[in-house]
């Protein structure tokens, strides 16, 4: 089904500064493409259905998994941006769409630069789960240490990225993507059911349990879907090329935290009733938060992953905390998200 010749409509309108080629073009990749096009490049986007892709795209019937049928990339090519879910929690399922799907990209990105001299920058959109097993603050310096099959998967797509010299290899680690249409923490309050198990005594031992399986003083660590587009169109067209960067906001907190802030919004009873001590404001404890995001004289723990380099990068945040990111979302109902 995927092949040079399999393009459901023409690739779009070439410009000066080279093509675009997204490929797994979903909701982020279409949010990433809208924002290359409005700074005027030329973007094809290729997935196994392109019927759904924005208006404007050059649309490219390719299924990763079929990486010998997939199409060459476009003469003009000067960039790739690798974003495709897996469909499936399994290692089987990423290793086929990430791991082989992403060395198929590579093999014709090396035969397009061996036919044109031009060196594509391939940017990998990864995720914070390649350092699944560290507590405490990370950065990109962190090595690696994923915990899940899943997560070590996207550990070797990246180390196949990295030591390929024929691209320009760019890696954005995104942490949970939230907003319009992604409402887990939102739709996890509204539908309550963290009731008397969720009671808290403030002890480690006791903050583990959760009528949801929710550990409220897990740190969570997130990124607005219009931040996360953002930073990977920036890697697409900056200059100076960051090898890699964490896509995470300003705010990791412990997720019980979020859950009472979006509570207190919605007028509802907070889950977590013993988080946060009687009379001390949630603003407050989120604000001493900012200098000490793992909360030491609490029993939070995780990682903090530290988003200050792509904040530098991209000069700040639409959404810097979930506070600003979620508001928007409690003002809609739930259909026109
Ligand atoms: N969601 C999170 O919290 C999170 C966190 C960290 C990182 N990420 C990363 O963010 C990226 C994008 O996520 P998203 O929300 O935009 O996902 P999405 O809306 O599901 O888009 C992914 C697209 O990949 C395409 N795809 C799936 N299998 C394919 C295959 N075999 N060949 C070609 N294309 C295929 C699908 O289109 P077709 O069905 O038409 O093929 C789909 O539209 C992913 O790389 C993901 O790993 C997400």
């Amino acid at each position: 089904m995927t092949s040079p010749t399999a393009s459901t409509g023409p690739t779009a309108e070439s410009s000066e500064v080279g093509r675009v080629v997204i490929v797994g073009a979903g909701d982020l990749g279409a949010r990433i493409g809208r924002l290359l096009r409005s700074a005027g490049r030329a973007v094809d986007g290729w997935k196994r259905d392109p019927s759904t892709l924005p208006e404007g795209f050059g649309r490219v019937a390719a299924d990763l998994t079929r990486g010998s049928e997939l199409p060459e990339l476009p003469e003009d090519t000067a960039a790739v941006v690798f974003c495709p879910t897996a469909g499936a929690r399994s290692a089987a399922r990423y290793r086929a769409v990430y791991r082989d799907g992403l060395r198929a990209l590579l093999e014709r990105a090396d035969r397009l630069g061996g036919r044109s001299g031009r060196r594509v920058r391939m940017v990998l959109v990864s995720s914070t789960a390649v350092h699944g097993g560290e507590e405490g603050l990370i950065d990109e310096t962190s090595p690696l240490h994923p915990n899940t099959p899943t997560g070590e998967v996207l550990a070797e797509t990246e180390q196949l990225l990295r030591s390929d010299d024929s691209v320009e290899s760019v890696v954005l680690r995104l942490a949970g993507i939230y907003g319009p249409g992604r409402r887990r923490l939102l739709d996890q309050v509204l539908g309550g059911g963290f009731g008397a198990a969720a009671e808290l005594t403030g002890t480690a031992q006791a903050s583990t349990a959760g009528s949801l399986g929710t550990d409220p003083w897990k740190i969570s660590n997130r990124i607005h879907v219009d931040d996360a587009a953002a930073a990977a169109a920036a890697m697409v067209t900056a200059s100076e090329r960051p090898s890699v960067l964490l896509g995470v906001d300003e705010l990791p907190v412990p997720v019980g935290m979020v859950h009472d802030w979006l509570a207190d919004e919605l007028g509802l009873p907070r889950p977590w009733p013993h988080l946060i001590p009687e009379g001390v404001a949630l603003d407050q404890v989120l604000h001493t938060g900012r200098e000490d995001p793992l909360w030491s004289a609490t029993p939070a723990h995780g990682r903090a992953v530290n988003g200050a380099a792509l904040h530098r990068f991209l000069g700040g945040l639409r959404h810097p905390d979930f506070r600003s990111g979620y508001a928007p979302m409690l003002e809609k109902p739930a259909a026109d998200d």
